[in-house]
């Protein structure tokens, strides 16, 4: 599975629905997760994403966002249509430990 990261918070581009074959991103507040059951790992959202948000469960470190995109994923609304990204999404692209801006 992909799963995304605290990178997305308050950004929330959204470009990665637009590409999901399977729609299997949800929407909270201030960012999106994947559901990492849903996910068919094809891989096409993380090229798309400008805050580089969307990681393969492969990385170092992945599996605490898959248990954080499963969690969120399971009672979020699904989101397939692009919208405008956050208001100061340009300002938070880049900021680093964001886990904790997270609005449930
Ligand atoms: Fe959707 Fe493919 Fe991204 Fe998984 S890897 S969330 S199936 S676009
Ligand atoms: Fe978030 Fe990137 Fe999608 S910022 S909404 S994962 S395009």
């Amino acid at each position: 599975t992909y799963v995304v990261t605290d990178n997305c918070i308050n950004c929330k581009f959204t470009d990665c629905v637009e590409v999901c074959p399977v729609d299997c991103f949800y929407e909270g507040e201030n960012t999106l997760v994947i559901h990492p059951d849903e996910c068919i790992d094809c891989g096409v959202c993380e090229p798309e994403c400008p805050a580089d948000a969307i990681r393969p469960d492969t990385d170092d470190g992945a599996e605490h966002w898959v248990e954080m995109n499963r969690k969120y994923a399971e009672h979020w609304p699904v989101i397939t249509e692009k919208k405008d990204p956050m208001p100061d999404a340009d300002e938070w692209n880049g900021k680093e430990g964001k886990l904790d801006l997270l609005s449930e």
